[in-house]
């Protein structure tokens, strides 16, 4: 049983539960209140309860970890009720109006934000290594020219750890902070080739010229001009976009990433792992998913039978509703903000007014408000990317390369977290007992023979 611990005043608070199958009764300690009162016992303590000494002992049983905190962390706090989202304290109004995406980065991982030295030696490491080994190229030009860019984001992330097996050394910290710098450095110019690859455009390389995003926009956008020059409206959202999606507690892809990274295995592999968990239409690739729904409704019109489809449990309202925003997400209060400034340059489409309609009416029906479904970050975001000309499938890979920043943060945070162990959960058996193996079919047709692997 763990250590008892006590409460800032010294005492000692506990659940106290008496199993009524063997009378027996328990003290489980409840874990002093932490900085915003989250509070919890530990689920190690419940093992003790059992009716015979020689069984395993209680678990608990949280499918989808609803209930459950898999570590204690420093990084992102989230108020769902409140509708609140914090940066290392930072309220995110407050950096995604003043702040950088790099200086945001920095603060993630680092908990404070840098001082004016540290912060223009960041930003000339991250753009010192932007360049992507050549072979790279190679490796994306095997994709067919209609592949997913998500798919082939996933991939040349994990084909980037082959070129570091330094990265292996996770327990070095310079070694972990080169690979920190090189993924948040080349998760741009990755997705940026992604982009050029299923345009059948050259790829851009890097200029050194430019700040985090504009040169982002530049492997993306440019064509014969000698220099790109982006639109400021737009490196402006993109900034601020990247800022919004650079971390948010331990969501699918974080958990993912920190699952994975518990192997010790190297970052690339642990990014690209919540690369993939990303990929998914219920987490990042809502944004994606949002346009089709959009485009599937296709006139203001037709969106009171698309709502009563969607209550008919015929799909989802996609971009509305979240694990813990039980109230507005702040994000995507921010987001429809910059949409306005966005549509202001490239004029407001019937794709947005479809959008404002259906909020509208989905905020004032109660099935959605019964259930709590209010838009989430993604709900304007794809309108923000299209109208900047980014294909549809291309909006998750924006949300991977902002992303990149909270998985590092909490990639290396649940290193360097003593209580962390190689992450394994246990499960609730529900199979057959023994029974003996009798064959049901003949193994004539194994393949080669027992020469197979031998010619
Ligand atoms: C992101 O975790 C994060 O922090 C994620 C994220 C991040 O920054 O990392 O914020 C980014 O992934 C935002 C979410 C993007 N996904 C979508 O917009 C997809 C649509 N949303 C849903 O799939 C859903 O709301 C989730 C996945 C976001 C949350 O699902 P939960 O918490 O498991 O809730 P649930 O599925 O149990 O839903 C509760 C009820 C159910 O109805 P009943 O069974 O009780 O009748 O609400 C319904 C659901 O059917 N419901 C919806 C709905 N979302 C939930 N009904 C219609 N449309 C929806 N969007």
């Amino acid at each position: 049983m763990s250590k008892t611990e006590s409460n800032a005043a010294g005492a000692t608070s506990a659940l106290e539960i008496r199993d009524t199958r063997t009378g027996t009764s328990y003290s489980v300690p409840i874990m002093p209140p932490a900085t915003e009162g989250d509070t919890a016992i530990r689920a190690m303590d419940l093992r003790q309860i059992k009716q015979k000494p020689d069984e395993f002992g209680l678990m608990t049983y949280d499918p989808a970890f609803m209930n459950t905190a898999s570590c204690k962390s420093a990084i992102t706090f989230i108020d769902g009720d409140k509708g609140i989202l914090r940066y290392r304290g930072y309220p995110i109004e407050q950096l995604a109006e003043k702040a950088s995406f790099l200086e945001t980065a920095w603060l993630l991982r680092n908990g404070e934000l840098p001082t004016q030295t540290e912060y223009d030696d960041w930003k000339h490491q991250i753009t010192y290594h932007t360049y992507v080994h050549e072979n790279i190229k190679t490796f994306l030009q095997g994709f067919r020219y209609d592949a997913h860019p998500m798919s082939m984001l996933c991939s040349s992330v994990a084909a980037l750890s082959s070129f570091y097996p330094d990265a292996k050394n996770i327990e070095d910290p310079a070694e972990r902070h080169i690979s920190i710098v090189r993924l948040l450095a080349k998760l741009p110019t990755l997705a940026a080739f992604c982009f050029r690859h299923v345009k059948g455009l050259p790829f851009i390389y890097p200029d050194n010229d430019l700040g985090y995003v504009e040169n982002f926009l530049s492997m993306v956008a440019r064509m014969s001009e000698p220099k790109y020059e982006g639109n400021p409206a737009f490196v402006k959202a993109l900034e601020v976009l990247f800022i919004l999606h650079a971390d948010h507690e331990k969501n699918c892809s974080t958990n993912a990433v920190r699952a994975i990274g518990s192997s010790h295995v190297d970052p690339f592999s642990a990014v690209a792992g919540g690369i993939a968990a990303l990929y998914g239409p219920l987490h990042g690739g809502a944004n994606e998913a949002v346009l089709h729904m959009i485009k599937e409704i296709g006139d203001k019109k037709n969106i009171p039978a698309f709502i009563e489809s969607v209550k008919a449990g015929k799909g989802k309202l996609m971009g509305f509703g979240h694990r813990v925003y039980k109230s507005y997400d702040p994000r995507a209060r921010i987001v429809k903000k910059l949409a306005d400034d966005v549509f202001k340059v490239v004029g407001i489409d019937k794709d947005l007014e479809i959008a404002l309609e259906l909020e509208r009416i989905a905020l004032s029906d109660e099935y959605f408000i019964s259930r709590k479904l209010y838009p989430n970050v993604d709900f304007y975001t794809g309108l923000i990317y299209r109208s900047m000309a980014f294909p549809t499938d291309f909006f998750t890979v924006l949300f991977a390369v902002a992303r990149t920043a909270g998985w590092l943060a909490q990639w290396e945070e649940m290193l360097l977290d003593k209580e962390q162990k190689i992450a394994r959960p246990r499960q609730i058996y529900t199979g057959y007992g023994e029974r003996a193996y009798e064959s049901t079919i003949s193994h004539g047709g194994r393949g080669g023979g027992k020469d197979a692997v031998r010619k």
